[in-house]
């Protein structure tokens, strides 16, 4: 097979022009010839009835049997390249997807795990289909595959990538809260930088093993580690946390430890944390003892602050060439004190005071040309290519200075 063929956005693609160019074909046909005889035999011009003939027999055999043919032109043409979706050429790279309330696990021959697909480029790729709680439906548009996952049955897709890139993954069945963000990417990498990441070991990437696991079963789509209590409660500082839950409907005071978070990952609906909706599912067999203690160590002992060093970030992106940290008037105002400081600036050509806090930081980050600051040049550069996070890190740090 040709490496650079996108075989089955090819296949659903021609079918689509040839339904959609022969559908266009008969109703520009049908519409000039209407516009035709209606302007031809208009009443003005022929009041009475013109023609004699009561029945063709020719006639009629011809517009049954053509319309018929197209029809059956547009099913036959359509269910070759259907069953070229369903037959998978020989040697392809399997690999498992888990779809789950709400994030896409992907689940390796050798034991890997991710949460985006890593698949190599130029090769046939099956992906085997299930679900853990309710129909999902893996949904990849760029290769034209879409089949829903249902629990308790196993279906699949297969693609073949014609180059490196990501692709967009979704859910495209409606499964709840968190349906919309049930989005991730198929990562496609050319064959040898596919090998290295399939062979590389956990211990190679220097992210806690821990923390590699709560993303890669997709924990972190409803957790957060910085203390924001979205859908769930967050992770962040919960060693030793005194936490209300409810258990077997009586209220209880508890100490986050080592056994209750084993508890509420191998059995969520035994202890339910209040003011949280009891939504997330059993981790059973998918994660083993040992991946468990890892996790439960991440959560208890791994860094519960954002993992983003706010300083480094301030060095690497070179805020220091015009903002000085002692109070010294460089390019641009110190950093020094700045957390609750006033600051006259001028924002659309009116002069305003302000208290400088979080807000008005990450504006002036963002977007710095929106509020001059009196006294500066407006030179300073947008820095949007910072994640919002980044920014948080860096904000963070600005207020302690
Ligand atoms: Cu899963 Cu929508």
């Amino acid at each position: 097979m040709n490496p650079l063929t996108n075989p089955t956005a090819q296949g659903v693609d021609a079918v689509l022009i040839y339904i959609f160019g022969v559908s266009l074909l008969l109703l520009l046909g049908i519409t000039v010839a209407t516009i035709y005889f209606v302007i031809k035999y208009r009443r003005s011009k022929y009041p009475e009835p013109t023609s004699e003939a009561h029945g063709s027999l020719w006639l009629e055999a011809v517009w049954t049997l053509l319309p018929t043919l197209i029809v059956l032109t547009m099913f036959w043409y359509g269910w070759t390249h259907y069953l070229g979706l369903r037959d998978v050429p020989a040697g392809a790279f399997e690999v498992k997807a888990n779809g789950r309330m709400w994030s896409w696990q992907f689940q390796y021959e050798n034991g890997r795990t991710s949460n985006k697909l890593y698949v190599p480029t130029g090769k046939p790729i099956k992906v085997k289909l299930t679900s853990s709680d309710v129909i999902h439906s893996f949904f990849m548009p760029g290769f034209r595959i879409k089949r829903d996952a249902v629990p308790g049955m196993e279906s699949y897709v297969w693609f073949q990538a014609p180059e490196t890139g990501s692709y967009d993954i979704f859910c495209a069945e409606y499964c709840g809260t968190g349906h919309a963000d049930m989005i991730t990417t198929a990562e496609v990498l050319s064959a040898e930088d596919f090998e290295r990441w399939y062979e590389k070991s956990a211990a190679a990437t220097g992210v806690a093993r821990g923390r590699e696991l709560l993303e890669e079963h997709g924990c972190l789509g409803c957790h957060s580690f910085d203390g924001s209590n979205s859908i769930a409660p967050t992770f962040g500082k919960l060693k030793g946390l005194e936490r209300e839950i409810s258990h077997e409907g009586l209220e209880q005071k508890i100490i986050v430890d080592a056994e209750y978070l084993r508890r509420a990952i191998r059995a969520p609906g035994a202890d339910l944390v209040e003011d949280f909706p009891p939504i997330m599912p059993a981790y059973g067999d998918e994660i083993s003892e040992t991946d468990l203690d890892e996790i439960i160590n991440y959560l208890l002992e791994g860094e519960s602050k954002p993992l983003i060093d706010g300083n480094k970030l301030i060095e690497e992106n070179g805020c220091l060439g015009c903002h000085s940290t002692d109070g010294s008037k460089l390019i641009g105002p110190s950093f020094k004190g700045l957390g609750g400081r006033s600051s006259e600036v001028k924002r659309d050509g009116q002069e305003l005071k302000l208290k400088v806090g979080a807000d008005y930081l990450r504006r002036a980050i963002r977007n710095p040309g929106h509020e001059i600051v009196a006294d500066y040049p407006a030179i300073m550069p947008a820095y949007d290519h910072l994640s919002d996070e980044e920014i948080e890190a860096i904000v963070e740090e600005l207020l302690k200075k």
